[in-house]
């Protein structure tokens, strides 16, 4: 260590004389390492040198593990000297107790390997900021909560309650040894962490922030010997500083306009101390069914310069947005009731409008940003070129060949039958060593069921988030054609939903209500937290005037072993109901990044070689799926696509996203 160091303070020290920079690193570590990132003066200190952060947000688990050094490379070659990325618990402890930083078995475990990532930003030239959560928001499914905490009655989510804390103390006792070996005072890049998220803004009728809970997470976080500068972030101007703790966290502030009326505020409430917005939105995010959302590279020109003359630091959020894959994506809760009627949820792409598109491309912010930092930066670093973007390809149609209607998977592939007196939320099934369902579909079975003509079904609350109902096979529920079909049955915003069965009597009929978790809330009302179950909870379901009890229930989590092994595909058929549908995409060259076009398509799951890529809608904004070249391979990849309601005969791709609401 000590000869390294020395080696870099030559390098250094000749730098300027060969007319070469140092680089970030060397820059601020060439006398060797003795303080972190200091905050006990108007201006931040690295290692006693002064610095700006100039940070881009990316996170790990939204771009595949062998685009992360790419991305970041782009991101260093814009000028930045930091990136920030949040930590995803629900990810990294899968089942309760169950732990996954990489190869741990479960289906994520690709995304998973943060040390890896820690890494490569140290190797490209680059700081870190960690935000840990617990509670992360980041538009991720259940702001990154695992779903099995809901098992526990009297959890109080983001309070000092001691079942929640008993579990986040768990998980970062595992967490924060993993990550305190690169901590920069370690020799590591990561110089700053963030506890909670925007904790001020759960101020609500009966909720108080609590200070008591930031301390206890700051106490773990101590007794796992992190020692760097500890940060909060919040809508400064609305929660000033309920969400922190005065001289204790540095605050920061997230926002998207009026960046001197933010900034003037963190200065009003810190006077002696450094200024810096966690989150400068230089794009946003989309909820499927609403408009795709933009900021123009002049507006984003603007705000930027205007933060950096201010002068603060600043991460951008997102600098690379990239994808909710498979199941991973949150949802808002917009009118604060509890009864799930105000879900938003939000779309499987999380491009965010950011300066490297969600395939890592170039966008005209990226050059704004670059421009800026080479005009506001006083420190010349060694900054490399932007890299070659990769190619990307639009590969002929193919044909779907084989298919199986979704009540014979239910039938003859179910991976788990459970069975219930009452219907019951997927979080509460039995299910994965007592941690029950966290995504995809659960389907409520009733079978042997006598229909007069014109049977009614009655589904009692808010469907937990979109269901479709099968008699014996057939879709007997509203296919999702445009966005006004979201206020009928079939959707959440029916605080009671009716349906016809049947015309004609049956004697025999199996009913199948299959309903999809279509991401759990990820902001809003403190309250709603303990009670965002999936599937239907919320009171009974009754055919014509008779509650039904004892049902089979079946759990569709589309894990890849599953998927991989289903048998007794058939021929594709004229029939185009709620299905699996398989392609075959065969490649014989290297294979490249390419964009599925779905709009064909009704709504439904991708998944590509045993892989959940996303969930598609056609009521848009996003119509096309990104798939990344490394989830490709040369030869034949097998692509199956669950169609809710109405499928196309073949699978087409394009070179880039459409956005198009209907
Ligand atoms: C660090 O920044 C402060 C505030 O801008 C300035 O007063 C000070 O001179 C700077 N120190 C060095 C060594 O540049
Ligand atoms: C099941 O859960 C228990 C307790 O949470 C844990 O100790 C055990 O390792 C888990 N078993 C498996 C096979 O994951
Ligand atoms: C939910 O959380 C609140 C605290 O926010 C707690 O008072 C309540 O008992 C919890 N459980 C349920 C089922 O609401
Ligand atoms: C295929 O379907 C038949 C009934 O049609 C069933 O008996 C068999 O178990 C199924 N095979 C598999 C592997 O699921
Ligand atoms: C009712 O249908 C099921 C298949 O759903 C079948 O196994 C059973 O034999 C049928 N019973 C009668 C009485 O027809
Ligand atoms: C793709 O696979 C074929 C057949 O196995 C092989 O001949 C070819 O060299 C491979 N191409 C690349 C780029 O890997």
């Amino acid at each position: 260590m000590a000869v390294g160091v020395t080696l870099l303070g030559l390098l250094y020290l000749f730098a300027p004389t060969l007319g070469l920079d140092p680089t970030n690193y060397e820059y601020f570590t060439s006398d060797g390492i003795s303080s972190g990132l200091s905050a006990d003066q108007p201006y931040f200190t690295l290692n006693g040198k002064n610095i700006t952060i100039y940070s881009g947000a990316m996170h790990y688990f939204r771009v595949p593990r062998a685009y992360w050094r790419d991305r970041l490379q782009k991101l260093r070659a814009a000028g930045l000297n930091t990136v920030e990325t949040y930590i995803a618990w629900n990810l990294h402890e899968p089942e309760n107790g169950v732990f996954d930083f990489g190869e741990g078995g479960s289906e994520m475990e690709d995304f998973l390997h943060v040390e890896e990532y820690l890494k490569i930003a140290q190797d490209e030239d680059l700081f870190v900021i960690l935000r840990i959560g617990p509670y992360i928001c980041s538009e991720f499914n259940f702001g990154g909560f695992p779903s099995w905490l809901l098992r526990e009655e009297q959890m109080g989510f983001r309070t000092s309650e001691p079942t929640y804390l008993k579990y986040v103390e768990r998980y970062f006792n595992v967490l924060l040894p993993i990550l305190k070996d690169y901590q920069f005072t370690n020799g590591g890049p990561v110089i700053a962490f963030q506890v909670e998220n925007e904790y001020g803004y759960t101020v609500s009728e009966g909720y108080k922030p609590e200070r008591e809970y930031l301390e206890q997470l700051r106490q773990i976080l101590i007794k796992n010997d992190i020692v760097e500068l500890l940060v909060t972030s919040d809508g400064i101007t609305s929660t000033g500083v309920s969400g922190s703790i005065p001289g204790v966290f540095l605050q920061t502030a997230n926002f998207g306009s009026d960046p001197e009326g933010q900034l003037n505020k963190l200065v009003e409430l810190q006077p002696d101390r450094p200024v810096m917005t966690m989150e400068y939105w230089i794009g946003w995010f989309d909820y499927w069914s609403d408009e795709h959302h933009t900021v123009s590279a002049d507006t984003a020109k603007d705000l930027y310069e205007r933060i950096l003359k201010f002068p603060a630091s600043v991460n951008i959020y997102m600098f690379h947005g990239g994808t909710n894959f498979g199941f991973t994506n949150g949802a808002g809760l917009s009118n604060g009731l509890f009864d799930n009627s105000g879900f938003e949820p939000i779309t499987t792409s999380y491009d965010y409008d950011s300066p490297l598109n969600e395939a890592g491309d170039y966008t005209d912010k990226y050059f704004v940003v670059r421009e800026l930092l080479e005009k506001y930066n006083p420190v010349k670093t060694n900054t490399p070129d932007p890299p070659a973007l990769a190619p990307k390809v639009g590969y002929p149609s193919i044909s779907i060949d084989k298919q199986i209607p979704i009540a014979q998977v239910l039938t003859e592939n179910p991976p788990h039958v459970i069975n219930s007196e009452n219907v019951i939320a997927m979080e509460m099934l039995d299910i994965n060593n007592g941690s029950g369902q966290s995504f995809g579909y659960i389907a409520y079975r009733k079978e042997n069921v006598y229909l007069g003509p014109y049977t009614r079904l009655i589904i009692e609350g808010n469907i937990c988030d979109v269901v479709i109902v099968l008699v014996d096979g057939v879709l007997m529920s509203r296919n999702l054609e445009s966005k006004d079909d979201l206020n009928w049955v079939g959707f959440w915003r029916q605080k009671q939903s009716f349906l016809i069965l049947n015309r004609e009597k049956k004697t025999n009929a199996t009913v199948d209500i299959i309903v999809e978790e279509w991401g759990r809330m990820n902001g809003g009302n403190i309250h709603q937290y303990n009670k965002t179950f999936k599937g239907l909870w919320q009171g009974d379901v009754y055919i014509d005037t008779e509650r039904v009890s004892d049902w089979k229930i079946i759990p569709l989590e589309f894990k890849k072993s599953w998927t991989n092994s289903l048998a007794n595909w058939s021929d594709k058929t004229s029939s185009d109901g709620p299905g699996l549908y398989h392609a075959n995409l065969e490649i014989t060259t290297e294979p490249s990044d390419t964009y599925l076009d779905m709009r064909k398509w009704t709504k439904g799951l991708v998944i590509v070689n045993g892989f959940p890529l996303g969930k598609y809608a056609k009521i848009g904004p996003q119509q096309a799926l990104y798939l990344p070249g490394p989830f490709l391979k040369n030869g034949s990849n097998d692509i199956v696509i669950f169609e809710q309601f109405k499928a196309d005969d073949e699978l087409s791709f394009v070179t880039k996203q459409i956005w198009n609401t209907v």
